[in-house]
């Protein structure tokens, strides 16, 4: 409030200026603002010279060149640098194989991120469904294909995870979800891949009796053995493994680390093995507890 009251109590006492000295209508503080906006209008200008959005899907086949061309701002001398922020699951890989397939791109630096959308070649996606698969990203290196390594999407998704944001609570968001596939299973003798649908359910529910009538319901499964008391019988039996699963999943968050590196040590690895290539570095860029992928794969070529 008082930061206000000085700023028009200053503007007034500018006014006057104007009357006075006609042409010379801004007081000096207002003169810099004008400086600056007109600086930064140009520095605008020029970047919008420069800048050529270019809305199109990415993958192995595209050709950057030619994209560059489609600007109309091509000399067809100007060499080239990929970058990619954050760039989903195949995209990392798609421009690594642009960059190396194109000539005119000398220098790559991109960050990796959603490891989950990725396709492996030696192991398949589960959710298919007789779509046309994309290329797979994973591996990328020679080394690893050879050895026909394979991480499986559930492995991939953990990589995908946080861990350096520091947490107070033992606590396993997966509970809900783990305590109804026990019930599921006692009730049909079985698990099914097929049941979907279930995602984030449990935040949608009030308690656990309510997310358990729901997923039945949904997976059209008979819902006359759900009732409140059979629900919350369950609830006190496992009461106890609510922990013992959180503690498991921080275990199990310590390898997610190890998981990206084998992601991003072998797109490394990859640049390594092209004659092309001369020089390739894995740099940490950001803060991870800011931004969790934080490594940026960055390459040259002569
Ligand atoms: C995680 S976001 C990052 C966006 C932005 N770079 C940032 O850091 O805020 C990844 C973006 O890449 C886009 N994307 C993923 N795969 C792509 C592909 N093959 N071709 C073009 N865009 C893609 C997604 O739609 C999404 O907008």
């Amino acid at each position: 409030m008082s930061c206000d009251k000085q700023s028009n109590s200053k503007s007034s006492g500018n006014n006057s200026n104007i009357h006075k000295h006609g042409k010379e209508y801004l007081s000096n503080n207002k003169m810099e603002d004008l400086h600056l906006y007109e600086s930064k209008n140009s520095k605008k200008d020029k970047l919008s010279r420069l800048h050529h959005p270019v809305t199109v899907y990415v993958d192995d086949s595209l050709d950057i060149t030619e994209l560059v061309k489609q600007t109309g701002t091509d000399s067809g001398e100007a060499t080239l640098m990929l970058t990619g922020l954050h760039t989903c699951g195949s995209l990392g890989s798609s421009l690594q194989n642009m960059f190396i397939n194109s000539s005119r791109t000398k220098v790559l630096c991109y960050v990796s991120c959603c490891y989950h959308l990725m396709n492996e070649e030696f192991i398949k996606a589960p959710f298919i469904d007789g779509h046309e698969e994309e290329k797979s990203g994973f591996p990328m290196s020679l080394f690893l294909r050879e050895q026909e390594v394979g991480l499986g999407r559930a492995a991939r998704n953990f990589a995908s995870q946080t861990i350096n944001r520091p947490t107070s609570e033992l606590k396993a968001k997966s509970y809900p979800r783990s305590l109804l596939q026990k019930i599921l299973y006692d009730i049909t003798g079985h698990v099914d891949d097929g049941w979907k649908g279930l995602r984030k359910l449990d935040q949608k529910c009030k308690d656990m009796y309510q997310y358990v009538q729901k997923a039945f319901k949904k997976l059209k499964l008979p819902t006359d053995k759900i009732t409140p008391e059979f629900v919350s019988e369950y609830v006190e039996r496992y009461k106890e493994e609510e922990k013992k699963l959180a503690i498991f999943l921080q275990i199990k968050s310590l390898l997610a680390p190890c998981i990206e590196a084998i992601v991003l040590l072998d797109r490394y690895l990859h640049l390594l093995e092209q004659d092309c290539t001369t020089d390739v570095k894995l740099v940490q860029m950001f803060d991870p507890v800011i931004s969790p992928r934080c490594h940026a794969i960055v390459a040259y070529k002569e």
